[in-house]
């Protein structure tokens, strides 16, 4: 049986398939239809230290090959997902990466510091968000990320990935994480996009604007990682309308060192697990043993052999 373990700073996860934050939400319902013990971690919906209830509807807008939101970090708050929900997810047996928001560099920090406590593998920083006007994307900044960045980095031992968005300086934004102490990259955030109502002629979001993901981000989110697995050192994790193992393995060959699945949990709620297997498959079929050959091999001139 290959080895599908990857590292991930002081992380390792058994196999390179994590469910991406605001997809899963803690778990519990996705446990009625599998063993989440199965995937390499779980990414927990954005935690906020308040309580958010977040946007008024609608806040989902299915485009033909898409999916448009604008949820608005609806969450229960820090101290609520301590208590309820920590518990339950130390159950299922898997990595569990804590998303998380601040609407200042200090709130980051308080979050990080909080989320310090067993259960806790990983702290998602949350420096994306395109559903909060004018706070949301501090990730775009290279100076905002680092500030954010170093100090968590102070406040707690834990890993600290970065989630950029995919607009801005997204290289400048990951190297300068990178240099504050983030022991990843989760690339990218949704991409912000615009649906028009056309009964009424108004934008169908209170806020205008949502993110976009699936399957019609996918090729735009795979160059960004081919192009940060470059600029960075650490690992990049690639996340954009992963579907099926092959999207994932795509992401791989890019350089990715692990991926998450997102809206591909809404088309199919078994879409994880299958992936999962289908990368098994793949390198058993091949007689790889671990992702050594595999990852990166576009930046090499491909798969060593193959015709
Ligand atoms: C949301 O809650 O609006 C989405 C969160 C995100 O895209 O980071």
């Amino acid at each position: 049986m290959p080895d599908l373990s990857v590292r991930i700073g002081s992380l390792t996860l058994k196999n390179p398939v994590l469910v991406a934050s605001g997809t899963f939400g803690f778990g519990a319902d996705y446990a009625r239809l599998y063993d989440p013990s199965r995937l390499g971690g779980v990414v927990t919906k954005a935690i906020t230290l308040e309580p958010r209830r977040g946007n008024p509807p609608p806040r989902l807008w299915e485009t033909p090959c898409g999916l448009l939101n604008s949820i608005g970090l609806e969450n229960p708050g820090v101290e609520a997902f301590l208590r309820e929900e920590l518990p339950r997810m130390r159950a299922l047996g898997t990595a569990v990466v804590v998303n998380v928001w601040g609407e200042t560099p200090e709130e980051y920090a308080e979050l990080a510091q909080r989320l310090s406590v067993p259960g806790v593998d990983a702290i998602e920083l949350n420096l994306s968000c395109p559903n909060v006007p004018g706070k949301g994307l501090i990730g775009s900044s290279p100076a905002g990320t680092a500030r954010v960045v170093r100090l968590c980095r102070r406040a707690t031992g834990l890993d600290l990935w970065a989630k950029l968005p995919p607009e801005g300086d997204v290289l400048a934004a990951a190297r300068a994480a990178e240099g504050e102490g983030a022991t990843a990259i989760s690339a990218a955030n949704t991409f912000r996009g615009l649906a028009i109502d056309i009964r009424t002629g108004r934008p169908v979001f209170a806020n205008v604007t949502g993110g976009l993901s699936g399957p019609a981000i996918k090729p735009l989110a795979l160059r960004l990682v081919y192009e940060l697995s470059r600029a960075v050192r650490i690992p990049v994790i690639g996340i954009g309308g992963i579907a099926g193992w092959e999207d994932a393995l795509e992401f791989i060959m890019a350089g990715a060192h692990a991926v998450q699945v997102g809206t591909g949990n809404f088309i199919d709620p078994l879409c994880a697990p299958k992936l999962v297997r289908g990368l098994e498959k793949f390198l058993a079929e091949r007689g790889m043993e671990s992702w050594e050959e595999v990852r990166g091999c576009a930046h090499r001139g491909g798969i060593p052999g193959a015709a």
